[in-house]
């Protein structure tokens, strides 16, 4: 069954099916039964939900639907059909990748690969204010990335989300390269489009570097004058790459896209629906989805859950609408590297996924639900003889728990390293 199936179903049985919006203090969440493979943003936990507090722990944890039984409910349950489905609903092939070398083996070579493509970022960023832009390397760094994805994703990707570093702006292109590569090879573009993508997601944001400083770096809300200089950006970076002798035109037309917005209220040209490249709404999906986990000066990083939960509502709006789902499904509900809070009250980090059973990960217990440290050892949620279950995924900080070091990540390059 898949999600547009279950949209199109109104109720099972006398059950009401919610967006997690909709849902309110007095009605009672019901266990539909419906299998948590099929739908891991399904609330399920039985009984009546008494608060708007809880309403907002639910909507937090990046739950997303509910089934609601109006006969136990305090409240009126209005029984209204679901709203469609936004248009633009065709199939993409999703193709799962099960990883050929363990992870302990990919992270070593994955940090050397990454730490490559950040000093690569660092140097083109900074040589095209000077007029200077050597192509040359892009190609060998993206071969590195897609192999390692190959190997095993998941290592390129927990370094992507999980490395501390002051350098936002290199990881970030990097990163937005890795995960539209990731998309690309989950979606099963066929390597010369997924180089495409890749470069794109390298290169994306190459048009801020010759953004005036002072508003590139401005510590305040942008004027509506700074606005518009801001999103030229876009057009920018495109201007650069678009002459590039031997340059695939995917990868300037996936820059200049990539703040456009299916609905056409994205920038520069306010461009809609199939007129925005492919390569333009994936880098998109990417270079949200990091900017909303990635940890910064000012803010910590988003739970992946939870930015994956924003980004569904941007479904049809900003964002493609097929696309984002698939976008979810391949990130799986709990991404190596989440901290989640087992049905004991112990606190995990999560080491790998079980592409069969998404919602029982493997992970690495910290700390019991007094808050001791417990022993390092692994624990596969899948294992029949396992009892525990995840109960909600929590954010890093407030677990107090540094995912990067549980799992034992090579450090990131030092600041200012090239
Ligand atoms: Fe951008």
């Amino acid at each position: 069954m898949t999600y547009n199936d279950v949209k199109k179903t109104e109720a099972i049985g006398a059950l009401k099916r919610l967006h997690i919006l909709e849902l309110k203090a007095g009605m009672y969440v019901s266990d539909s039964g419906i299998d948590w493979r099929e739908r891991p943003y399904l609330y399920m936990r039985e009984g009546l939900v008494t608060s708007d507090d809880e309403v907002r722990s639910i909507a937090a944890e990046g739950y997303l639907e509910v089934y609601i039984d109006p006969e136990r409910s305090t409240v009126y349950v209005d029984a209204a059909p679901p709203d469609a489905e936004p248009a633009g609903t065709e199939r993409h092939v999703e193709k799962p990748v099960e990883p050929k070398v363990s992870y302990a083996v990919e992270v070593k070579a994955a940090a050397e690969v990454h730490d490559a493509a950040v000093g690569y970022a660092r140097a083109f960023m900074s040589d095209i204010r000077f007029g200077k832009l050597d192509m040359s390397p892009a190609s060998n760094i993206v071969e590195r990335i897609m192999r390692s994805l190959d190997n095993n994703a998941d290592a390129l990707h927990s370094l992507c989300r999980l490395r501390r570093t002051d350098s936002y702006t290199y990881m970030h292109c990097v990163n937005v390269s890795v995960l539209s590569s990731m998309f690309a090879r989950y979606m099963d573009k066929g390597s010369q489009t997924t180089r495409a993508i890749g470069l794109a997601g390298l290169f994306h944001d190459l048009g801020k570097a010759l953004v005036p400083p002072q508003i590139l770096n401005a510590p305040r809300k942008l004027s509506d004058a700074e606005r518009l200089v801001m999103n030229t950006h876009p057009t920018l970076g495109y201007e650069q790459i678009k002459d590039v002798p031997s340059i695939i035109p995917e990868v300037p037309q996936g820059m200049l896209h990539h703040h456009e917005c299916y609905d056409g209220a994205g920038y520069p040209a306010g461009l809609s629906g199939h007129d925005v490249s492919e390569v333009g709404y994936i880098v998109a999906l990417a270079d949200i989805y990091d900017a909303l986990t990635s940890k910064r000066v000012y803010k910590d990083g988003m739970p992946p859950q939870r930015a994956l939960g924003i980004m569904y509502e941007m479904r049809g709006k900003a964002l493609h609408p097929e696309m984002v789902a698939a976008f979810i499904r391949m990130l799986g509900v709990y991404p190596v590297g989440s901290v989640v809070e087992l049905s004991d009250g112990s606190l995990c980090v999560v080491s790998a996924g079980n592409s069969d059973t998404p919602v029982k990960p493997v992970v690495i217990p910290v700390k019991d639900a007094e808050g001791a440290y417990l022993p390092k050892r692994t624990l596969d949620l899948a294992n029949p003889d396992n009892t525990l279950s995840i109960v909600r995924s929590v954010p890093e900080a407030t677990a107090g728990i540094d995912p990067a070091v549980v799992l034992g990540l090579p450090a990131g390059p030092p600041a200012g390293a090239p």
